[in-house]
């Protein structure tokens, strides 16, 4: 299967190189000026974790972390992301481990087909990167589903994905007031 659509004469002119940190290594990627980031991660550089579902915005398979942010890959040009820093699925676990997002889906069930996963994983890690910044952390349901808003699966009704997030969320928040009350812990 091609990686990408053959490129016409005159759109093979318009190429730009676009510098960027991915998954924290650096990159300098050529890649059509029309290019989304969506493409410019799957085509070029083989980060194919984040999924092309609906490619125009309404469903969140495609979502990555843009300088920390859930963005939508698929309508965001790959140009945009100069300079920038990127998070895909790829980067969530650290030194061979999965991030407890990753435990928790796995152990709870939480993918069926796992085209959602990726989005939802992404979306999910930025709502636990900002419980473990707040200064008392609480895990709310609300909070949950606001950070799932846009992502959309249709396999799961859900109920497994919002399970799995809490128990990510509960655990950073333990972590969170075990670093609170230092090496002794609480009083
Ligand atoms: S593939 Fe980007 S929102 Fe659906
Ligand atoms: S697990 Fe299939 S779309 Fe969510």
């Amino acid at each position: 299967m091609p990686i990408a659509e053959p490129l016409d004469p005159a759109r093979a002119r318009r190429i730009a190189v676009v510098r960027l940190h991915v998954n924290g290594q650096a990159y300098a990627v050529a890649a059509p000026t029309h290019w989304t980031l969506l493409e410019l991660l799957r085509y070029q550089l083989g980060l194919v974790g984040s999924k092309q579902g609906c490619d125009k915005g309404d469903c969140g398979a495609c979502t990555v972390l843009l300088d920390g942010l859930p963005t939508l890959s698929c309508i965001t040009l790959a140009l945009s992301a100069e300079g920038r820093h990127v998070e895909t699925v790829e980067g969530l676990g650290v030194g061979g481990e999965p991030h407890p997002l990753q435990r928790q889906f796995a152990e709870r069930g939480a993918a069926q087909c796992g085209f959602c996963t990726p989005g939802m994983l992404m979306s999910s890690a930025h709502y636990l990167d900002e419980l473990g910044r707040a200064a008392s952390p609480v895990v709310r349901q609300q909070d949950i589903a606001a950070a799932l808003g846009g992502n959309l699966c249709r396999c799961t009704g859900y109920t497994k994905i919002f399970e799995a997030v809490q128990a990510a969320a509960d655990e950073t928040c333990d972590r969170a007031r075990a670093l609170a009350d230092g090496p002794g812990g609480a009083a």
